[in-house]
């Protein structure tokens, strides 16, 4: 085991704002650090925005403020987006820095006195009006394969082709709609192809990275592995290379070069990175990207970090990318959400919360749907686990006063609870955070179980020894809590930790931690909702502007036999409002005077079971439904049948009367969104 591990994000590009996608990044990373400092490791979680290339100088441009200035402005914004989702960077730097320039020159030195360095003279696009060559995005023109007009000079949006900016009809250049030239000019380039079998061996190196991933990169060196272009012609913001004119390094090569100039701007000390990159350093290295940037860093920067005889990172996590309500996130459909908007509408804990239970271990694409945010936030975090805390420390909160533990009472309790520590842990170290999560709330689960059979809200009246104790050993999982929601809530495990007036519980601390946790004889501190629900109306602010009605639209017109009664159509935003759940018959009985009617307990996998009073009584006998699992409409508002109130509606098909069948969501578990 090394002494001290750093930890990085993909630097951000400084061209454009922080948004959603960037969050499922930076978010599940937090998460990742904020588990290993919990359980005491030494964790530096550094990143920096990416700030050099055309895309910026163009933006600074068309804004008439200098690149530097443009940069500067985005890195203040950067970081405090950031800081306000609570993502805890040790520091954020800036690859526009001089630590980064020297350690990019040491680099490329190093390389070219290896030999690794060449030149080839390459034929590029010039812009005469603009006085600078175009990379492929600055080039439009016809696609050659299906002629779709403004297309980029690399793929055509609308056929997906790929091609050569040469081969676009009719192009121009982005810049100042003049038809470019071709020039040919000098590029340098990084011999990658001699590090063919090192860098087999690294993609095949145990916990490097995805499996799958790997072998997809395998395609690279069946096409035989190319030399990489690293110089770009100036004007270009960037920085020169060494001993040549005009020559500026592409930004790719600079850009990972931040996550080792990074540490001595945080150190405020030259050479501080060697700590963690010196190739002997005891340490280990971690980054965090996304899937589209794999090749940048799992093929180039470990033969870069070789030659420059510096250390190969020891893990690279690849997740997936984030589409909003099922697509890809899209400024015209209003699907593409910043970071700043999110943060002026909605707690940051909310997201940090979803994004975790939404992310697994491995590459794949997760979905941010606005109903299934609102629903999973309020069922798991709000009614789950805050009103366990909730519930348990208000009816504590008479005297503050615990019980003097009662190993009878809450001993299996709390042992179960400290039983799954260490899975949860495992989870955050293998960035499984949705496993994490789905243990957590088993945990919620069996505490709220715990009251339910305790009953210490009635029982307080003929026993309030008895039910202090309970709610005692309720209020050992709810500090269990403190420990385990930290790494993705931090802000409520504080909130927690307070509300019980005790510091909050690490990982390091729960090893080998024994029943009970608490010292009884310190009184609590002051009970309060732990966070309040997700109202519909502020997640459907989120979304700028509704979505099209697809679904109108896809399906044709046709004659279909007529039903009984005209059906209305409905918007599929309307549609989309409500809430089916799966969820579980616990308990039923008839209602006195009412034939049909039956009086459901149903568990929706919140913190107590739901009252749902249902037609079903003539096709059902109580006994007959007790254990099923039903649909639930979970959103309808609470109306009064026969003087109960029916907390919902279970779904049906068939006439009425005896004519009806449950219908049934399969094998899942209360609470599961049926969609
Ligand atoms: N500047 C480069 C990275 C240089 S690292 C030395 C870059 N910047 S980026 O701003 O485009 O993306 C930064 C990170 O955010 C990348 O890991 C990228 O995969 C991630 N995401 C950008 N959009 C995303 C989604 N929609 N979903 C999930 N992650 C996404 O690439
Ligand atoms: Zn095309």
């Amino acid at each position: 085991m090394v002494s001290k591990t750093l930890v990085t994000c993909a630097l951000p590009y400084a061209n454009g704002s922080i948004h959603l996608g960037h969050m499922v990044e930076h978010i599940q990373t937090d998460i990742f650090v904020r588990y290993l400092r919990s359980r005491g490791d030494d964790v530096a979680f550094l990143c920096a925005d990416d700030t050099h290339g055309t895309a910026v100088e163009i933006s600074a441009q068309k804004k008439g403020v200098t690149p530097e200035q443009f940069i500067d402005e985005v890195w203040r914004e950067h970081r405090r987006d950031f800081h306000d989702f609570g993502i805890s960077y040790d520091f954020y730097s800036s690859t526009n820095s001089p630590e980064n320039r020297r350690y990019a020159e040491l680099i490329y030195n190093r390389a070219r006195d290896a030999g690794f360095i060449g030149s080839k003279d390459v034929e590029q696009a010039f812009d005469e009006t603009a006085g600078r060559f175009l990379a492929d995005r600055f080039i439009k023109g016809e696609c050659p394969n299906c002629g779709a007009k403004d297309q980029y000079g690399d793929a055509c949006e609308k056929c997906s082709a790929t091609y050569g900016p040469k081969e676009l009809k009719q192009p121009y250049s982005v810049l100042s709609g003049q038809p470019p030239v071709w020039k040919t000019s000098k590029h340098l380039f990084f011999r990658l192809s001699r590090h063919e079998a090192l860098l087999k061996a690294q993609l095949q190196k145990l916990g490097f990275m995805h499996p799958g991933l790997a072998a997809q990169l395998q395609q690279f060196f069946d096409k035989g592995l190319a030399d990489w272009d690293i110089s770009r012609d100036g004007p270009y913001f960037g920085f020169p290379i060494p001993g040549e004119d005009n020559k500026f390094f592409y930004v790719w090569l600079d850009a990972p070069v931040g996550y080792i100039s990074s540490v001595d701007a945080w150190k405020e000390r030259e050479g501080a990175a060697l700590d963690y990159w010196a190739a002997d350093a005891d340490a280990r290295v971690i980054h965090c990207i996304g899937k589209d940037i794999v090749y940048f860093h799992c093929l180039f920067w470990p033969s870069v970090l070789t030659v420059a005889g510096l250390k190969v990172p020891e893990r690279v996590h690849i997740h997936g990318h984030l589409t909003v309500n099922g697509e890809k996130m899209s400024k015209a459909r209003g699907t593409f959400i910043n970071a700043r908007p999110y943060l002026e509408l909605l707690d940051p804990n909310y997201l940090r919360f979803y994004f975790a239970s939404l992310l697994g271990p491995g590459p794949e694409d997760l979905d941010f749907s606005l109903t299934e945010f609102r629903q999973r936030v309020n069922a798991e975090l709000v009614n789950n686990l805050g009103n366990l805390a909730n519930r348990t420390l208000s009816l504590l909160a008479r005297d503050k006063a615990l019980a003097p533990a009662d190993e009878a009472v809450g001993g299996a309790l709390v042992r179960e609870v400290l039983g799954r520590v260490k899975e949860i842990g495992a989870a955050y170290e293998r960035f499984d955070h949705r496993a994490a999560i789905k243990a957590i709330l088993e945990v919620g689960y069996a505490a709220n179980q715990f009251l339910t059979r305790t009953e210490p809200w009635k029982v307080m009246k003929t026993d309030p020894a008895g039910a202090k104790q309970a709610l005692s050993e309720a209020a050992e999982v709810v500090y269990l809590l403190t420990a385990l929601l930290d790494p993705v809530v931090p802000q409520l495990a504080n909130k927690l930790a307070a509300q019980l007036n005790r510091p909050k519980l690490t990982f390091q601390q729960l090893e080998g931690a024994t029943y009970p946790l608490l010292d009884r004889s310190q009184p609590i501190g002051d009970p309060s909702p732990l966070i309040g629900r997700i109202e519909e109306e502020v997640v459907a602010k989120l979304v700028a502007s509704a979505p099209p009605v697809e679904v109108a639209k896809a399906a044709p017109k046709q004659k279909v036999a007529p039903v009984a009664e005209p059906v209305a159509e409905l918007d599929f935003a309307d549609f989309a409002k409500v809430s089916f759940v799966a969820g579980k018959v616990l308990a039923a009985e008839r209602v006195p005077k009412a034939d049909k009617l039956l009086k459901l307990s149903i568990d929706l996998g919140e913190a107590a079971p739901r009252t749902i009073v249902s037609g079903i009584a003539e096709a059902y006998a109580p006994e007959q439904v007790t254990g099923r699992n039903v649909v639930v409409v979970a959103n309808l508002k609470p109306r009064a049948l026969k003087g109960i109130e029916s907390q919902g509606m279970i779904l049906t098909a068939g006439k009425g009367g005896r004519e009806l069948v449950l219908l049934d969501p399969g094998p899942v578990s209360p609470g599961t969104a049926v969609k």
